[in-house]
């Protein structure tokens, strides 16, 4: 049995990603799983345990801060700017020894707000150099007004022994019929060993079936809306 999904599936995804992102993505760097919540799960099952930190940037998803608490793991909360993106030096001052990852949506949910490039790649930076993940929950990547690469982190061949780009194909496909999330994980797939993963967007770039702009997708059930509002689905921490 195929664990990680098909192998064609992970190859064409894997391919997806690398120009989409013009990057090095490779097949063995995807994992699909049964939606983005599972894999988010099984990313920070293998990154971390009971009594570890996770830094979860505010407001959060409420998934991953439920997910971890229900793990042991404590989430640690980063407060973002008055933009509510989060900066690297707020995410620098809460590691501790005992930090496994630094979590981030972008676009946000509950928040709408895009972290830009720049701010993805310097906060990808303190993770690496403080040996942590950086989690990029990429669910609402093609609600973005633009097609340009959220961030340039795949571009770099030592991608994955830091970042993990979460993905949900029940957002980011113009088909109602999947609810699957691949996810790109860095470093430990089984056990805490270094490996890798990714995620899926199953419509060619540029297909007529996706819409573009803000407001122009629809959820399929009772999903997300445009980036600056507020997805569904996402409470933050104001439960
Ligand atoms: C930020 C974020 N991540 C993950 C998910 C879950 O995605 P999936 O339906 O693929 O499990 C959602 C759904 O609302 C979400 O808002």
């Amino acid at each position: 049995m195929e664990i990680a999904g098909l192998p064609q599936l992970r190859e064409a995804f894997a391919a997806d990603l690398s120009a989409a992102y013009r990057g090095h993505v490779r097949a063995e760097h995807v994992v699909v799983t049964a939606g983005c919540n599972q894999a988010f799960c099984l990313a920070v099952s293998a990154l971390a345990g009971p009594g570890d930190e996770v830094v979860l940037t505010l407001p959060y998803y409420f998934n991953h801060d439920m997910w971890l608490r229900m793990a042991g793991i404590e989430p640690v909360y980063l407060e973002p700017g008055p933009d509510l993106v989060p900066t690297p030096e707020a995410a620098e001052a809460l590691i501790t020894p005992r930090t496994r990852a630094i979590v981030v949506v972008t676009p946000g949910n509950p928040s709408g707000a895009i972290v830009a490039p720049e701010r993805i790649a310097a906060l990808a930076e303190v993770a690496a150099r403080h040996d942590v993940a950086l989690v990029l929950d990429e669910t609402y990547r093609s609600f973005r007004d633009t097609e340009d690469p959220p961030h340039a982190l795949f571009s770099d061949p030592e991608w994955a022994r830091t970042v993990v780009s979460l993905h949900s194909f029940s957002k980011d496909s113009p088909s109602p019929a999947t609810g699957w999330a691949p996810w790109s994980a860095h470093r430990s797939w089984a056990g805490r060993s270094r490996s890798c993963s990714t995620a899926w967007r199953s419509a060619p770039r540029g297909s007529a079936r996706r819409p573009r702009g803000p407001g122009s997708r629809r959820p399929r059930s009772g999903g997300a809306t445009a980036p600056g509002r507020s997805p569904t689905g996402g409470t933050g921490s104001a439960r």
